[in-house]
């Protein structure tokens, strides 16, 4: 984007720039996250969930490209190295330590809630000013709502196999 249509922007585009360098480093550690959990993950509807958590590690890749094709097209810069992504992430990395697959998925749940707040701080900070940012982050933010619900409905059909198995032994 040129240096006029940037100066015209009717908001503070350093912090703009800001915000999406800190979601441009969480989407980062949020496809780690994904990307090594899904491996490590033991447990039941494993196979049928590490395809999906797959599918998600890529989105959040995907949102990545956008976030940092945006901070170019300001005239930022963006983090260079990922011994910064820890400085501006809001959101925490959850080690995979313990692989167990409800665990995984508590870990990557915490992680979409955080990115679904940032990214409704970028869409209210950039709604009816900066159309193309504000357009980008709904976009983002739409996907970040649907991985909450898939991980939510995981969630409540491992707890009701779980009680099944309780049920079949009493
Ligand atoms: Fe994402
Ligand atoms: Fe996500």
């Amino acid at each position: 984007m040129g240096k006029k249509g940037i100066d015209i922007l009717p908001l503070d585009v350093k912090k703009l720039i800001k915000m999406l360098n800190a979601a441009f480093c969480e989407e980062w550690l949020a496809y780690h996250q994904y990307w090594l959990g899904a491996r490590l993950m033991e447990g039941p509807m494993r196979s049928e969930i590490e395809p999906e958590l797959l599918v998600h590690a890529n989105q959040e890749l995907n949102h990545s490209v956008l976030v940092v094709e945006r901070i170019i097209q300001l005239g930022g810069t963006p983090v260079l190295t990922p011994a910064d992504w820890f400085k501006h992430s809001r959101c925490d990395y959850d080690a995979p330590s313990d692989p167990y697959i409800e665990v995984i998925l508590e870990q990557n749940l915490k992680g979409e809630r955080c990115a679904i707040q940032r990214y409704k701080e970028i869409a209210d900070y950039t709604n009816g000013k900066d159309h193309t940012t504000h357009q980008i982050a709904t976009t983002i933010l739409n996907e970040e709502l649907e991985h909450e619900q898939d991980i939510e409905d995981w969630l409540l059909d491992l707890h009701r196999l779980k009680e099944d198995i309780k049920k079949i032994r009493l």
